[in-house]
């Protein structure tokens, strides 16, 4: 099935582990292509929006404790219809470039692989939530979780998941980017920051024509 065309703007998502450079990417990225005279909105999930970041309090937070697999799957879909409505498809339709840290991967991730919920149906709803808007380009940052979850101290919901957790969530990350190559980087999120957002910028170079120039 192929996913709604985004008329006239470009679609770029980052994805990863927990701790992997996804923000530093995204910034770097979004600062790049200001700086070529695109217009960028920068965003995230869960959040983005003010309703999506109450959502992403709720989800992340310790003191929300343990959530049904499916609850927890259902808030971030909630996050994500009100994203995709509210801000990524206005920005779109402007000619904009749009930069998120995080989108429908991260579901397929960690509440397909890492919770373990039916990864078919995860998708069917997912795709229905974001009216099945998909990413021209997918960059995801590897590397194992043991590395990417030492940068934090305190951590949340998710981050304090067990080791076994996040390698299944990395192993989702790299599947979905081996069924699709045409639509994502992976990138050794290891290497310098300023390898890794040249290598972003190499591949979005075809894609940035169709974008509108301020
Ligand atoms: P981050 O934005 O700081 O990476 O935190 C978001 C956390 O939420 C991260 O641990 C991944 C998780 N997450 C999901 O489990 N499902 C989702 O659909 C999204 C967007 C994030």
């Amino acid at each position: 099935m192929e996913g709604r065309e985004t008329q006239r703007g470009v679609f770029v998502c980052f994805e990863g582990g927990d701790g992997s450079g996804k923000s530093t990417q995204s910034r770097l990225l979004g600062d790049a292509l200001t700086g070529r005279g695109h217009r960028v909105l920068l965003t995230r999930e869960p959040g983005g929006t003010p309703v999506g970041e109450r959502m992403r309090e709720i989800v992340l937070s310790p003191e929300t404790g343990v959530l049904a697999d499916k609850t927890e799957a259902l808030l971030y879909l909630a996050d994500k219809a009100e994203h995709v409505e509210t801000l990524v498809l206005p920005a779109l339709a402007r000619g904009e470039v749009v930069v998120t840290d995080r989108y429908v991967d991260s579901m397929l991730a960690y509440q397909g692989a890492g919770r373990a919920l039916d990864l078919v149906e995860l998708e069917r709803v997912a795709r229905w939530a974001t009216g099945d808007l998909r990413p021209h380009l997918t960059v995801l940052l590897d590397m194992p979780p043991q590395a990417g979850l030492g940068r934090f101290e305190g951590r949340d919901r998710i981050e304090g998941e067990s080791v076994e957790f996040h390698e299944r969530v990395r192993a989702g990350f790299l599947a979905l980017a081996a069924a699709d190559p045409d639509r994502y980087l992976v990138v050794d999120a290891h290497e310098s920051r300023e390898v890794i957002a040249a290598a972003v910028l190499g591949r979005l170079e075809d894609l940035l024509d169709r974008a509108v120039r301020a």
